[in-house]
């Protein structure tokens, strides 16, 4: 199950984002906002941010309008790793390396092609382990510290 939050700057990439996962068969929740509707993306953020952290879906996919302020409100959520992506690399090494957990995107950054690419690559790539699980270990740390 996957987490769909947006502010009224993602609202239509976010549509589009979900067409592409129902023609998958992704299962996803729709949290907001709707059409027409004025939210702040921290409000966005966290909504689905507690999805992912009470277990109930696996990641989430973000949206607001540069893809940033809603990364940096959902990295203030503990157990969250959020990126903000525009780049097919980006978005795979985010998993590989990082093991995000929620992928952010800009809504007056990417075209929907590219945006449904990131969110393929994003939710197919496993993350790597090893030596990586160590540096993810240290963020978990820093949060326990705080
Ligand atoms: C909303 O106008 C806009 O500031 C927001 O979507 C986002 O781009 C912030 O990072």
């Amino acid at each position: 199950m996957i987490a769909v939050a947006n502010d009224h700057a993602g609202y239509e990439l976010k549509c589009a984002i979900i067409k592409h996962l129902e023609e998958k068969g992704i299962e996803y929740i729709d949290l907001g906002s709707g059409e027409g509707e004025k939210c702040d993306y921290p409000d966005a953020a966290k909504k689905a941010c507690k999805e992912v952290i009470s277990g109930k879906c696996e990641k989430a996919i973000l949206i607001c309008g540069t893809g940033i302020g809603i990364s940096i409100a959902a990295n203030k959520v503990k157990g969250i790793r959020a990126c903000a992506c525009s780049d097919y690399f980006s978005a795979k090494y985010t998993r590989l390396h990082n093991d995000a957990n929620a992928l952010c995107l800009g809504g007056r950054v990417c075209g929907v092609g590219l945006a449904c690419e990131l969110v393929d690559v994003f939710l197919e790539t496993e993350f790597e382990g090893g030596r990586h699980q160590r540096r993810v270990d240290l963020i978990t740390a820093m949060e326990n510290e705080q």
